[in-house]
């Protein structure tokens, strides 16, 4: 117990701790160190953001890929998938009708679909930047060259996720086929550090044969690339993939890895995310009471929302933005947080480019 409380303590000061102790951290998860630590967490979080929570709005526009990912639903060997694209004028439409629900991020996620050329990316980005000049976009499009990467950025894309899925190699090839690496997966990281975008990571929790020594190692390498974002949420089986009879991971571990990871990186954009909202009905409130400080509701068109499934179940496939956007408020209101329509950058990134 001694340890558990220097551990804590080091954390808290230092935001910082050794393989061991995350171990220790880990093995030792009670309820009693969950709360404390979500306590910290969340005012690590309100230290640096205030009681705000920023909103991006999320845009599904294909969900073709040339992967097979063993977990994702929409993996290009899931012949029961029904196919669709947004062409570039659905995209910026859909764009402006968030623009009006107050969104200032759009985020703009799809699989690995070689339909849409780089040069129709960066036709896209800079429609909807050309319209909305104070917006932030941020891709999630999976794994590109450099100069792919920089042809996006030098259009005006903001951000980009890439969730690294997991640190070690030996795990990441337990979920993906032999023509996907983790060191291609952390190559392409740090060339979108390098470009300048605010660059997001991130894993499921709870993704099968995950140790807690392979989380550990996650955390240590999020340390490491001190991204501008980072998205966890617990991983969900879909019927339709080598995963099908796995278990979902848990609401409490992933709780207590929210607070960790604020306590460790205190200034990133970290999501309540939508697995997060889908294994549990309150996932999303709790998440921000552990330290989260953002949320990304749909703004895909309805018609297509249950065909962007990547795990069973998915909340919020029904509803329209606008209904998601009041459900949303009224949610966080109640928990003593406010949305906020603003591009909602990443502090330390901000004041960096500020020359602050
Ligand atoms: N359960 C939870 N998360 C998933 N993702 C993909 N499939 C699943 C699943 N079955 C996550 C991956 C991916 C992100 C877009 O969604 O981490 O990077
Ligand atoms: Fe979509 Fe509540 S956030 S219905």
């Amino acid at each position: 117990m001694t340890d558990i409380r220097y551990i804590l303590n080091k954390l808290c000061d230092e935001s910082d701790l050794t393989r061991e102790e995350i171990i220790t951290l880990l093995e030792n998860r009670d309820p009693e160190i969950q709360t404390e630590l979500a306590k910290n967490a969340s005012a690590v979080a309100r230290k640096h953001y205030g009681n705000k929570i920023f909103v991006r709005g999320l845009i599904e526009f294909t969900n073709y890929c040339r992967n097979d990912c063993y977990y994702c639903g929409i993996r290009c060997g899931n012949k029961n998938a029904e196919r669709y694209r947004l062409s570039k004028d659905e995209i910026v439409e859909c764009a402006s009708y968030g623009y009006d629900l107050g969104f200032r991020t759009i985020v703009l996620q799809g699989g690995e679909d070689m339909f849409y050329t780089d040069d129709m990316m960066v036709d896209i980005i800079k429609s909807v930047k050309k319209e909305h000049t104070d917006c932030a976009v941020t891709l999630s499009i999976g794994e590109k060259s450099y100069e792919s990467y920089k042809a996006f950025f030098d259009a005006g894309a903001d951000r980009y996720l890439l969730r690294h899925e997991t640190a070690d190699p030996g795990h990441y090839a337990k979920l993906h086929p032999s023509n996907l690496s983790s060191e291609n997966r952390k190559q392409c990281l740090y060339n979108l550090k390098k470009i300048g975008f605010q660059t997001g990571a991130g894993f499921m929790v709870g993704s099968p044969y995950q140790t807690l020594e392979n989380i550990a190692d996650d955390l240590l390498f999020l340390k490491k690339l001190d991204p501008e974002m980072i998205g966890i949420g617990p991983f969900i089986p879909h019927k339709d993939t080598v995963f099908a009879d796995e278990k979902a991971g848990g609401l409490d571990l992933t709780l207590y890895l929210l607070s960790i990871i604020r306590l460790m990186l205190p200034t990133v954009l970290l999501p309540a995310t939508t697995a997060l909202g889908t294994i549990d009905p309150r996932g999303r409130e709790l998440g921000i009471l552990a330290g989260t400080n953002v949320v990304m509701p749909n703004l895909s068109p309805v018609g297509v929302r249950k065909k962007y499934a990547l795990y069973d179940n998915k909340i919020c496939t029904g509803e329209e933005a606008a209904e998601c956007m009041n459900c949303l408020k009224n949610r966080i209101s109640n928990i003593g947080y406010e949305i906020v329509a603003d591009r909602g950058d990443n502090i330390k990134y901000k004041n960096m480019k500020e020359g602050k």
